[in-house]
């Protein structure tokens, strides 16, 4: 089988680790695809800038050329922001390629648009990076859930806010420290703004919510309040009424069943609730659905490896389908490895 080629857009924070696990994980990835993949160029800002790991020959600074050489079947967009990415993305399905993106802001704002050009060229849009790191949430509220009525979506959403609040709460740390701490470990996005003031979580509840409910939630329909102006004195309030302070995106639907709503902000959080907690940049979210009773999905929301992870995963998905295309679907291949009887926890 002929090897599927993959175009990285951006090797950043989160880039660079998708790179190093497709080389690292080669093996594998053949095995759970069907065929091998092959990174075939990476745009960047910067080329002269070192890349461990990447060979410099595929180092490119014409994005535009890259998604336009027409024999790329998978772009993976990891630039971030609304322009060029959107251009880029529309553009790739116009020249045969599916995109995986971990673009939240894009999809918040252009999900609809980008999900009907991807539909109108026979191509896919996967994006489970984009909201809340590693933790698998996108696909089962589209897929595992499907059959059932999902009535709220509420949890911790951003790493980076929830890494700030944290370091204030348990250690005492200022916020400008947290934030420089959180900033450097790869959480933040490019502009903190957007993780502090909320706009990233905002944009992960409407794209929460527009999947929960089977509805379009656009940013602008989320309500937003940052965490900036929670203070020393604030978390010592809290924690004299037996409480924390938590960054929560609040998605639910209307008891009637006619309208959504949701909203991000700061709430005081029993210390007896599981989201009191989740500690550092990880990210927890519960889901209330009719049938199914509360679910509550919980891991590392933000960071380059646990991102990479949801990029790989989407990857595998989006190669399966192009190869079915022409094979139709296969087995995926197994490996045989001894089982133990007795495991311990
Ligand atoms: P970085 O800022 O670390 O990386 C951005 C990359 O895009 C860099 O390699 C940069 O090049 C490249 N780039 C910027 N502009 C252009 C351009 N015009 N043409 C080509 N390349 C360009 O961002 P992250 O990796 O942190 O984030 C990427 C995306 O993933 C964003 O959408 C973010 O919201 C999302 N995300 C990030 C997470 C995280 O924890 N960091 C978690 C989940 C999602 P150069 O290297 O030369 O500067
Ligand atoms: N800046 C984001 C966060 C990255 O801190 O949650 C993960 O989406």
């Amino acid at each position: 089988t002929r090897p599927l080629k993959v175009a990285l857009l951006g090797c950043g924070v989160v880039g660079s680790e998708v790179a190093r696990i497709m080389t690292t994980h080669a093996e594998d990835l053949t095995a759970r695809i069907g065929a091998p993949v092959e990174l075939a160029g990476v745009a960047v800002r910067r080329p002269s800038k070192v890349r461990e790991g990447i060979d410099p020959s595929l180092i490119t600074t014409d994005a535009t050329a890259l998604v336009k050489r027409g024999d790329i079947d998978v772009i993976v967009e990891v630039i971030g922001g609304i322009e060029p990415a959107r251009t880029l993305i529309t553009t790739a399905f116009e020249h045969g390629a599916s995109v995986v993106s971990a673009n939240k802001a894009l999809i918040a704002q252009d999900g609809a648009a980008l999900h009907a050009a991807a539909v109108e060229h026979g191509r896919d849009l996967y994006y489970e990076a984009a909201v809340a790191g590693a933790i698998p949430l996108i696909r089962p509220l589209r897929e595992s859930l499907a059959g059932d009525k999902v009535n709220r979506v509420l949890g911790i959403v951003n790493g980076t806010t929830n890494f700030i609040l944290d370091a204030m709460d348990t250690t005492g740390a200022g916020y400008q420290e947290a934030l420089d701490e959180a900033t450097a470990l790869g959480y933040a996005e490019a502009d903190p703004t957007a993780d502090v003031e909320g706009f990233d979580a905002a944009a992960k509840a409407a794209i929460l919510a527009g999947i929960a409910f089977h509805t379009r939630v656009r940013l602008d329909d989320v309500y937003r309040e940052g965490m900036t102006e929670v203070t020393a004195a604030d978390f010592a309030s809290a924690k004299r009424m037996g409480c924390t302070i938590k960054l929560l995106a609040i998605c639910e639907r209307a008891a009637d069943g006619e309208s959504v709503t949701a909203r991000v902000h700061p709430a005081m959080i029993p210390l007896s609730h599981p989201l009191a907690s989740v500690r550092g940049a990880y990210n927890a979210v519960f889901v209330e659905a009719e049938a199914a009773g509360q679910l509550m999905f919980y891991g590392p929301g933000a960071g380059g490896s646990p991102t990479a992870s949801a990029v790989l995963g989407d990857l595998v998905a989006v190669c399966r389908n192009k190869l079915a295309e022409s094979t139709g679907p296969g087995d995926s291949a197994y490996t045989q490895l001894p089982v133990s009887s007795m495991g311990a926890v």
